[in-house]
């Protein structure tokens, strides 16, 4: 592992800690993911996308806006997921907190899931192979694995470099090699298994920096293309409104996409782990 990768391990460790300790009920979700990602900065690092609060049925992709309401309560299973970033090497992971006290078994079902794949990753083994123990071991506690939405490859500055790590079985899979990056999640649900898009979405990455005529698109778009070339962000960080105009013409333009916010059947109940991992010739090195 190189000296950046092993620094950004050292501050998501730590990070982990730390959310786990700070999070409690009655705390406002920006207040929640802004001393997240201020620790990391603290720590020599930078959030490699903004922190994910994904309650109950959200999968992924809520992170809070600038007038954020939402307050974390004692109806909530909490799915936290942090990314961090020293010079572009990436640690991608995420913990599940079950603030309702009723939902330990859904909880324990990922992290057995995760804990058991990552004790089968070496080189020569199919992810596809993996994914199905992953399936096998939520089953077993009588939830659903959701089969669309996958671990994935780790590049220096690409956090989603192409292959997946799926949550269920698969033929013909990517073969393990030494030196793979690869970020696990399995992600546990009470509902039907299977994620869609909603109509909101507040994280954006940049695709494109093809012109764009109107001045305000094109001074925010500069902003961008600066500070987070390689780097998922969200109008929280540009100090703007969720629903700034630019942002949205930036999106039509194809300038940026727009990562929608993932859901399950509504009333389903869903957690989540994640780790990131380096292969080695007979195992692996965890990174968090
Ligand atoms: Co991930």
């Amino acid at each position: 592992m190189n000296e950046d990768h092993l620094k950004a391990s050292g501050i998501a460790k730590q990070v982990k800690q730390f959310a786990r300790e700070t999070g409690k009920i009655g705390l406002n979700f920006r207040e929640y993911a802004e001393l997240i990602e201020n620790k990391i900065k603290e720590l020599g690092g930078k959030p490699a996308f903004p922190v994910n609060l994904s309650e109950n049925e959200i999968a992924a992709h809520y992170t809070p806006h600038l007038n954020e309401e939402k307050t974390i309560t004692s109806e909530m299973v909490l799915k936290v997921d942090i990314g961090v970033d020293v010079n572009g090497w990436l640690v991608d992971y995420a913990i599940t907190i079950d603030f309702t006290g009723e939902n330990k078994e859904l909880v324990d079902a990922s992290l057995e899931a995760l804990e058991k794949a990552v004790s089968l990753v070496k080189p020569g083994v199919e992810v596809g192979f993996i994914g199905g123990i992953i399936q096998e071991t939520i089953e077993s506690h009588g939830f659903k694995p959701i089969e669309n939405l996958s671990g994935h490859a780790v590049e220096q500055n690409n956090l989603h470099a192409g292959i997946e790590f799926p949550n269920v079985k698969r033929e013909n899979s990517h073969v393990l090699a030494s030196g793979d990056v690869f970020a696990i999640e399995p992600f546990t649900s009470t509902g039907r298994g299977y994620i869609t898009e909603s109509d909101y979405a507040d994280i954006y990455s940049l695709i494109s920096d093809k012109p764009i005529r109107n001045p305000v698109s094109r001074k925010l778009l500069e902003v961008i293309k600066k500070d987070y070339e390689f780097t998922p962000f969200c109008s929280r960080w540009l100090g703007i409104e969720e629903y700034n105009i630019g942002l949205r013409e930036l999106v039509r333009n194809g300038n940026l996409e727009a990562h929608n916010v993932l859901v399950e059947e509504k009333g389903s109940r869903i957690s989540q782990f994640e780790t990131t991992l380096i292969v080695t010739d007979s195992g692996s090195e965890v990174l968090v």
